[in-house]
Parts: structure tokens; C-alpha cells; sequence
């Protein structure tokens, strides 16, 4: 009796085994956007209406993601090209894709140093006029309202070394410090609902001056909390340099750790891997941008804070200069899928630690 039971037991766990690893099999060859969804987390990338016009990349973007931001539309230079002259038809466009295809949207960025239209660049040099930031946010963010996932309120604000490690930047120099303040509560009253997010780089790889990043990012962040503002998760854009430095993943864990001591969430929110001074042949390349790729996201995808993986864009082929090496010729092979929409190693690698991530 006491063998027959025995062998049923061991006949259900080999039973189990097969059902988990024919899962895992198949989660291998799932979407992106299932595989995360098995951890939930979402996944998904940067587009542009151009993109989208072409229908393999679409039909790839739809299998593969299930959140999208745009790449570019939604900056201040398209946004409002002449004072008080909103359009946000570009964007809208990309918005009205993710509705039809299930998918989130996210903005990307309200307030950033970058991409702005000349006519701003020119007002914040001169009188202090808090409505050339607080309209611009308010209008963007209750256009939205109601579609928008998350918000990149504020971009790049900080740069180690400088007076109090924030970026010398036309915001801080009209407003000083209170315009990060000011650009999440005004987001947080114009839409109560997105998640509001810090979006910075400079934390992901190691060496001395990312130490520094990550020590000012922290000390940035529990400033804000501690003074009120509505940051609800920080940004980690994540771009990498296969052939640059390395991932250092006990720092990268202990800093991840730190941010979710703050209590805050965590979104990868520009995920590439640049093979730039990497050797011509391509194999030996996707294979660093994998391993790489690898590297890195099993230590996001620890941390059970993390809420979504973003790449910037999906396939190599719309890949802008100047990450184009003219000194190669040879394009740059730094997103998941290649010109013809293949499933590289990234991928491949991408799937495969959805399908291991232990939550933490
Ligand atoms: O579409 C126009 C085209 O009609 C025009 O002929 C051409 C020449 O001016 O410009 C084209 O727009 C360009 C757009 O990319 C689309 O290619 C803009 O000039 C160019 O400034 C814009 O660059 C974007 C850049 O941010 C500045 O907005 C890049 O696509 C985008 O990848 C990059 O993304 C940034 C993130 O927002 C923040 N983190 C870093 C990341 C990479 O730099």
C-alpha cells in the first residue's frame, strides 16, 4: 500500500513538473507583453506615428506590448509651438492606437530642459512668469486624464556636482527648486489618477560616476518626499552600453532597494543597450546586448515594486541617429527585434527572465 501511494505521489510531482515546465516553455515563446504579465509587470516601448503607418511594425508592436509612450510627440516643441497654441493630435494619435490595441499610455515629458520651442526657451530667460510652467502642465495632464497610465512630470533635473546636484537648467534658473514642486502638484490636481514619475539616468550601470547619480538621486527624492511632493515612482531610463560600463548588480539592488524604502514604485522607463565599440560581427554584439539585457533586468525585475519594463522603441529598425556609428557603417542592433521585426537574443533574453523573475 505504502509503495503504491509513493508512486502516485512521485507520478503527481513529475505530473506538476511537465504542466511547469511546458508553461515555461511556453511563456518562452509568449509575447512580451504576456510573459511580463505573468509577474505583473507591464511591458512595452517608445513609438512614433511615423512607426505605426508601417503595418509590420504595427502588427509587432501589438503582439509585443502593452503599454507605449511616445517618443518624441509629446514634447513642449510639437506640444505648443507657439505660446498658448496647444496641438496634441500627434500624441492623441498614438493614444488612440494604444485604446484600440489594449494597451496603456504614458506620457513623456512635462517639464524637461530638452525639446522645447524656441519661443519658451526665450520666455524663461526673461521675467519670472509661473503660468510658462504651471498651463503647460495643467492643460497636458487633464487632456489626458482618464487614458494616461503615468507621467514623466518631471525629466532630468539633476546632475551630480552642481549646487545642490540639480541641473543648471532655464526651470531652475526662472524658479529655483520650487518648479519640481510645483510641475507634481499641479499634475497631481490635474489628473488624480496617473501615477506621477520622477524619470532620470545616470543610476543604472556601475563606476564612480554612477555611485554619485545614485547618492544624489536618493538624497533628490527623500528631499521631495519629505517636503510633500506627490512622487509616486521613480523612472529609471536605462540606457545601456553593452561595451561601456557593466552592470554592477549588487549597487543596482542596493539602490533599488533604497528607492523602495522610500516607498516609492519603479518603472524602466528607456530601456536600450548601445553596441556602439563593439566588434563588427554581429553575433558576438547581440550577445553582449543580451547578456547585458539580462544582467540588468533580473535585478529590476527582484524588486517587486517594479510596475513596468519599457524599451526605447522595439525594433533596430527606426534607430535615429546619432546612435547611428557613421565611422562603422554598420546600424546600431540595441531594441528587441531587428529591421525585419525578428525576435533577437534581447528578446530572447527579456522573455526569459519575465519567465524567472522571483518577485521579492
Ligand atoms: O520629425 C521631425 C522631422 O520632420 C524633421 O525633418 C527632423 C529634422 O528636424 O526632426 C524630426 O523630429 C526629430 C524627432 O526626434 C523625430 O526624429 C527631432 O528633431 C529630434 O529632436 C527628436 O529627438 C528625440 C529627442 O529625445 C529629443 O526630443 C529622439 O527622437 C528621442 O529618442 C529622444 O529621447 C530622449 C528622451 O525623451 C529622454 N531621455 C533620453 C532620450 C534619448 O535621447
Amino acid at each position: 500500500m505504502q509503495s503504491r501511494r509513493i508512486f502516485l505521489s512521485q507520478l503527481a510531482a513529475a505530473a506538476v513538473a511537465a504542466t511547469f515546465k511546458a508553461n515555461a516553455q511556453a511563456l518562452l515563446s509568449s509575447p512580451l507583453r504576456e510573459a511580463a504579465s505573468s509577474r505583473d509587470i507591464l511591458f512595452g516601448c517608445a513609438t512614433t506615428n511615423f512607426e505605426l503607418r508601417q503595418s509590420d511594425f504595427a502588427q509587432a508592436l501589438a503582439r509585443e506590448a502593452s503599454i507605449v509612450v511616445p517618443e518624441y510627440e509629446l514634447k513642449r516643441n510639437l506640444v505648443e509651438p507657439a505660446r498658448g497654441r496647444f496641438d496634441f493630435s500627434a500624441a492623441d494619435g498614438i493614444a488612440t492606437f494604444a485604446g484600440n490595441h489594449r494597451m496603456k499610455f504614458r506620457g513623456h515629458p512635462l517639464v524637461w530642459h530638452k525639446a522645447n520651442p524656441p519661443w519658451l526657451d526665450d520666455a524663461l530667460a526673461g521675467r519670472r512668469a509661473e503660468n510658462l510652467l504651471i498651463d503647460y502642465v495643467r492643460k497636458s495632464t487633464a487632456h489626458f486624464a482618464g487614458r494616461c497610465h503615468s507621467w514623466d512630470v518631471v525629466n532630468e533635473a539633476i546632475e551630480p556636482g552642481q549646487p545642490q546636484n540639480l541641473r543648471q537648467t532655464p526651470w531652475l534658473k526662472m524658479f529655483g527648486p520650487s518648479y519640481i514642486d510645483t510641475a507634481f502638484h499641479v499634475a497631481r490636481e490635474a489628473d488624480p489618477d496617473a501615477l506621477l514619475v520622477y524619470n532620470d539616468w545616470g543610476c543604472e550601470a556601475a563606476g564612480e560616476n554612477h555611485d554619485r547619480f545614485r547618492a544624489a538621486t536618493l538624497r533628490f527624492l527623500e528631499g521631495a518626499l519629505r517636503r510633500g511632493v506627490p512622487i509616486q515612482a521613480y523612472g529609471m531610463q536605462g540606457h545601456l552600453q553593452a561595451f561601456g560600463h557593466d552592470i554592477d548588480q549588487t549597487r543596482l539592488r542596493a539602490f533599488l532597494d533604497a528607492i523602495k524604502s522610500l516607498g516609492l514604485k519603479l518603472l524602466v522607463t528607456e530601456l536600450d543597450v548601445d553596441d556602439h565599440g563593439g566588434p563588427e560581427d554581429v553575433t558576438l554584439r547581440d550577445r553582449k546586448v543580451a547578456d547585458m539585457t539580462r544582467g540588468f533586468l533580473d535585478v529590476v525585475l527582484d524588486c517587486n515594486t517594479t510596475m513596468a519594463v519599457l524599451t526605447w522603441g522595439l525594433s533596430d529598425r527606426y534607430i535615429q541617429p546619432p546612435y547611428e556609428p557613421v565611422d562603422h557603417g554598420w546600424k546600431a542592433r540595441m531594441l528587441p527585434l531587428d529591421d525585419k521585426m525578428n525576435r533577437k537574443p534581447m528578446w530572447q533574453a527579456m522573455s526569459a527572465t519575465f519567465a524567472a523573475s522571483r518577485r521579492r
